[in-house]
């Protein structure tokens, strides 16, 4: 039977998504989807190609997510941990607008909600969570639980900056600030798909609360809202 225990987080970049979804697939023994990598690995791949990124071209880039989807190498660039040095940042926006590239990608994370992996250990997992920008508008709309999880950009930036420092990149504080601020913009005004909270989901602010104030309040709304399946 296909899985309903389906949980959408929604938000910008640096937010948090990614540590409250780890935190909550150990707990639920939950499969969880980072969908901003597949738009990542994308990128890299065609950095890796040497495509003019500046200028995409089109139908080298769908052919090419096509290919990548249909062989399941998008899962092993997807590990690649080039998918977040501050030349994939610069260029992903552009992949992930492109709407034949959203339509192949948006196949792939349905079916992952509705047939989630087993976890890494072997065990069956006992539902998904999707993590993204429009998972709970427009990849899995009916999910049971959805959040929006956002910090100011500052916040946002001082996280980014940390990482890259932690990867060996040199960066500094107002660049990182401007990049976190214009894929905002482009997230959350391109055409297809922008990053928007839906009508039902719940917000977070993570500059608000630290990272265990966050899983707690995430674990009671899913254990009010998923009661009847978790017993
Ligand atoms: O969450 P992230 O920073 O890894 O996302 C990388 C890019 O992919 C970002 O520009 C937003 C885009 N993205 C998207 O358009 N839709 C998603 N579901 C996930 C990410």
């Amino acid at each position: 039977m296909a899985n309903k225990n389906i949980i959408a987080i929604d938000g910008p970049a640096g937010a948090g998504k990614g540590t409250l979804t780890k935190r909550l697939c150990e707990h639920y023994c939950f499969a969880g989807l980072d969908t901003g990598s597949l738009y990542r690995a994308i990128t890299l791949c065609m950095i890796e190609m040497e495509h003019d990124m500046d200028n995409i071209n089109l139908e080298f880039a769908i052919e090419l997510t096509r290919k990548l989807s249909d062989t399941h190498k998008i899962l092993e660039y997807a590990k690649n941990p080039q998918i977040r040095s501050q030349l994939t940042n610069k260029y992903v926006a552009s992949v992930a607008k492109i709407p034949e590239i959203r339509d192949i990608m948006r196949q792939y994370q349905v079916d992952f909600g509705l047939n989630p992996p087993n976890l890494e250990d072997g065990r069956k997992a006992k539902g998904a969570i999707i993590e993204g920008r429009d998972i709970g508008t427009v990849i899995c709309p009916d999910a049971p639980v959805k959040f929006f999880i956002t910090a100011s950009p500052e916040t946002r930036a001082s996280r980014r900056l940390k990482q890259y420092i932690d990867q060996g990149e040199t960066a500094n504080y107002q660049d990182v600030l401007a990049s976190i601020i214009a894929r905002d913009e482009s997230d959350k005004n391109r055409a297809t798909s922008p990053m928007r909270q839906a009508d039902d989901a719940i917000l977070i602010d993570t500059s608000l609360n630290n990272k265990e104030e966050t899983f707690q309040f995430a674990k009671k709304v899913i254990d009010e809202k998923l009661k009847i399946v978790l017993e």
